[in-house]
């Protein structure tokens, strides 16, 4: 396998101090020693509750070729004889690391922050990005202090392309992230409540997530979603952050990357998109309007850094949804099946509302019913009442028959359920199990939804341990 780092460079980039015999150099960098894989640097960070340093031992059994430690923990990790760089603090070196990383790349840049859908869009534009180059993107959702010089400390220094997620929970969490990142095109998918509970307002979190303007590199673009209400408020920023190009992606008639024409199916979206002169005919392999919408970023990117839009109009056919993002399954139930859609990692009411569109959008079959399975959507403060009664209207825009909620949060949508609705509340995701199990049936579209700490990913894998995928099914195979 080829380096990532040579040992030489690790040292240079970190201004470290090697203890024992250095390998010739490493092919990847780790801070998990679960995850680690043998011949990669491991990084003792200090988290919140764990100390890297604790897991020294357990990173050489898994095959280590060095630790990068701090100075101070040096006495207690004496009985090890693994070569080692020693720094003053093992954060900063991963920092300088990452920063010496962009300094060699000639990769064109991309980072992405926003309310919703920064995961999403960066896994999409992995893919369709992979079709024209090489490409090096965040794992999972790897977008914090820890996460993004982690991401860029392991950029190989061939990458074509480089993808960023930038994610905050508090103001000035993101411009430091993105002065290491120097991307040439940062997008913003959208402004909505989620981590409401730490700002004032919408407009306060638009101004957090503005911060990602200046570190746009010179002559570099920040791309804005044009359909977004705050989209004139973040013009405004970028101008005022000196960013040279503003440009818009969306439905509006004055968006550069912009939607004609749109169609919704419900395994699939098909899309024209005009840029500029030129207008592109597209499928996306995943549905949704909210695909759509991140698609349209996606597209404006690609098309700014440079790639064949031509083949990465192409590449979005074979996108599939992430899981727990809106992948769906086909499950056997009695004499027939249902269609599981699988929301379960993340919710805030921006995303509810886009799932329960998508619920509306995909047909039950032979008498089935839409379900939506709906569970706390956490981190919304004191607002967090007031908007989880407020589903009942997202609901009542649509098509579903029958709505099953667990949490405590959700009590608020469950005591204002729209008429019409069939509604079961149970306190937790235990209680609602049963009464899942027993609900669902042939022909049925099933949504489950909720933040990822409500656990409703458990109610998923109860559906897909009880009910046998069907041929064709990601899970089958
Ligand atoms: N543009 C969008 N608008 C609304 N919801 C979206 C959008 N993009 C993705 N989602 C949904 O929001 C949830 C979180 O998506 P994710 O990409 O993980 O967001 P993030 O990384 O910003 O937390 C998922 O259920 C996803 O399907
Ligand atoms: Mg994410």
């Amino acid at each position: 396998m080829s380096l990532l780092w040579s040992a030489d460079g690790l040292i240079a980039a970190m201004h470290g101090r090697p203890v024992g015999t250095m390998p010739d150099g490493i092919t990847g960098v780790s801070i998990d020693s679960r995850s680690l894989q043998p011949g990669e640097a491991f990084f003792a960070i200090k988290g919140e509750t764990m100390d890297g340093h604790d897991f020294a031992t357990a990173a050489v059994k898994a095959g280590a070729a060095l630790l990068v430690v701090a100075e101070g923990k040096l006495p207690a990790l004496g009985r090890l004889t693994a070569p080692m760089i020693v720094v003053p603090d093992v954060l900063a070196a991963l920092e300088n690391l990452g920063r010496a990383a962009r300094a060699r790349s000639r990769a064109k840049v991309i980072a992405v922050t926003g309310s919703v859908g920064k995961t999403t869009t960066k896994e999409a534009l992995r893919h369709v990005l992979s079709a024209v180059g090489t490409v090096h993107a965040s794992d999972k959702s790897f977008n914090n202090h820890w996460g993004v010089p982690l991401t860029l400390a392991r950029l190989p220094a061939d990458a074509d392309y480089a993808v960023f997620e930038i994610g905050m929970n508090h103001a000035d969490e993101i411009r430091p992230l993105v002065k290491m990142v120097r991307p040439h095109v940062a997008i913003i998918t959208l402004i909505a409540a989620a981590h409401l509970g730490h700002f004032k307002d919408l407009d306060a979190i638009a101004q957090a997530k503005a911060e990602i303007f200046e570190g746009i590199e010179p002559g570099g673009t920040a791309l804005l979603n044009r359909d977004d209400s705050r989209w004139k408020l973040l013009e405004g920023l970028a101008r005022q952050a000196g960013v040279e190009h503003v440009a818009g992606f969306g439905e509006n008639a004055r968006a550069q990357y912009r939607l004609v024409k749109c169609a919704l199916a419900a395994g699939h979206s098909d899309i024209t998109v005009k840029l500029g002169s030129k207008a592109v005919d597209l499928r996306i392999g995943a549905p949704g309007r909210h695909i759509v919408q991140n698609a349209l970023a996606v597209i404006g990117a690609a098309r700014i850094a440079g790639a064949d839009i031509g083949k990465v109009a192409a590449a979005f056919a074979t996108l599939q949804p992430e899981r727990g993002r809106g992948r769906q399954h086909r499950l056997a139930v009695g004499e027939g099946t249902f269609t599981l859609i699988d929301e379960s990692y993340n919710a805030n009411p921006a995303s509810m509302k886009a799932a329960i569109d998508l619920l509306d959008a995909t047909p039950p079959q032979d008498g089935g019913r839409r379900i939506a399975v709906l569970g706390d959507m956490l981190e919304l403060g004191d607002h967090a009442a007031r908007l989880h009664a407020g589903i009942a209207a997202d609901i009542a825009a649509t098509r579903t028959e029958i709505v099953l909620t667990a949490g405590p949060l959700m009590r608020s949508l469950a005591d204002n359920m729209p008429s019409g609705v069939t509604g079961e509340y149970r306190p937790t995701v235990e209680e609602l199990k049963p009464v899942l199990l027993d609900t669902v049936g042939p022909g049925d579209v099933v949504m489950v939804k909720s933040s990822n700490g409500a656990g409703f990913a458990k109610l998923v894998n109860a559906l897909l341990d009880r009910f046998p995928a069907q041929a064709g099914d990601p899970t089958s195979s």
